[in-house]
């Protein structure tokens, strides 16, 4: 096989490579053989993904003799929350899972989320492999360890770090998944570009739409570009105690956004982190941190590839920024009070910044709730 892309996330004792490339799950043993010792993959997936994609994975691995059993879920961010925690946890212990059993997530970043957290959490830590099947899953939540699901009181609140042993990038699986979803997930590979690396934005700006359309050399040079800086990132600051909070670049905006349309498929999680950022940068330059100009580009190149950049198409009546700052206020990055925003000088240079005037975020709530679509 050619044209494969191998990215290590070194971390003492519990580092793994990430793998890019197509066609990889019909070659999946050659990754995964030598970590399965019980020559058996329990794979959790969604109906969907079983439907489109376990089979290449079950023929891949039974090349190598081994077996692959299978849990699976309603599609849906439905499905991240304690009773389907508790369905999957009972049904691997059905299948009397070992502490040298590894589970396969074969999914998007609801499978992703659930399925680490489950090993995480039985017997006190079994491996996970993440198989990405979504483009934002293959970018940002297979990589990285973060792991979770939501309760009433709101996103991700449960969860652990518990790294992968393997990440398998098969940007064949990319095929199937509806535009919409691909491009909520190129949101993901913009956020990096806009928080640090101005030279990718800019090839960005020139390759977006192709690498949404699934060009193949420009999709596997925007992910892999993507997964090495996430990488990056994550071996410098694994607990996010500093620089992985540039990871959530738009996001305490997002979340608000995601919050307010109660999750009911109006905003995609990549299309609320489209408009948050937009949203980061406007409130960047109201504070005189950042060049007007810069804002524009970033609003240009995300309408340009058919992303939201503000509020006004998805708003619904009741909307209003005292809503918003509300749901900012059940954010996880609220600390001490204050609400965490990661900001920008410009593209390419995003730093977390404590210290917003709330009259600020107000403002910058209210711009992108009034503007035209
Ligand atoms: P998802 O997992 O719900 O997948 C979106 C939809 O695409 C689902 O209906 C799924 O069945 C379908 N699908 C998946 N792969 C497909 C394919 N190849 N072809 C056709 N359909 C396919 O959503 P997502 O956008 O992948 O992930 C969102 C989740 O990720 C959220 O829960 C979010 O909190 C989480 N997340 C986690 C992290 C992290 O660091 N752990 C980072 C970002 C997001
Ligand atoms: N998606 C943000 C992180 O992994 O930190």
């Amino acid at each position: 096989m050619s044209g494969v892309d191998t990215i290590r996330l070194a971390l003492p004792g519990r580092g793994y490579d990430t793998v890019i490339g197509y066609g990889l799950l019909d070659e999946a043993a050659r990754w995964l053989g030598p970590l399965l010792p019980r020559r058996r993959a329990i794979a959790i997936c969604d109906d969907t993904v079983a439907r489109l994609h376990l089979s290449r994975l079950q023929n891949g691995l039974a090349r190598a003799g081994i077996a692959v059993e299978n849990v699976t879920l309603p599609p849906g961010e439905g499905s991240k929350d304690f009773a389907h925690l508790e369905r999957v946890i009972d049904r691997l212990l059905d299948l009397q899972v070992a502490r040298d059993d590894v589970v396969v997530a074969l999914g998007g970043g609801v499978i992703g989320d659930l399925a680490g957290f489950a090993a995480s959490i039985l017997r006190r830590g079994i491996g996970i492999v993440q198989i990405p099947t979504t483009l934002l899953a293959q970018v940002d939540s297979a990589v990285g360890g973060k792991t979770g699901i939501n309760t009433r009181h709101g996103k991700n609140l449960v969860g652990t770090i518990h790294q992968p042993v393997c990440v398998l990038v098969d940007l064949a699986t990319l095929a199937t998944l509806p535009l919409r979803q691909r491009r909520a997930g190129y949101a993901e590979i913009v956020k990096y570009g806009a928080l640090g690396d101005a030279a990718f934005f800019a090839w960005l700006e020139d390759a977006g739409s192709r690498v949404i359309a699934g060009a193949p050399d420009l999709l596997q040079h925007a992910v892999t570009t993507s997964i090495r800086a996430k990488a990056g990132i994550v071996m410098a600051d694994e607990r996010e105690t500093g620089e992985r909070a540039l990871l959530n670049l738009g996001h305490t905006f997002g979340h608000a956004f995601e919050a307010a349309a109660g999750y009911d498929g109006r905003l995609l999680h990549g299309e609320a982190v489209s408009a948050g950022m937009v949203a980061a940068f406007a409130l960047s330059a109201a504070l005189g941190l950042c060049p007007a100009g810069d804002v524009a580009r970033l609003r240009t190149h995300l309408a340009a590839v058919g992303l939201p950049t503000d509020l006004a198409a998805v708003a619904g009546a009741g909307w209003s920024p005292e809503a918003l700052l509300g749901h900012m206020a059940q954010d996880k990055k609220v600390k001490d009070g204050a609400l965490r925003f990661v900001l920008a000088r410009g593209i390419g240079r995003a730093f977390v910044s404590a210290a917003v005037p709330a009259a600020a975020v107000r403002a910058a709530l209210a711009a992108t709730l009034e503007r035209a679509p």
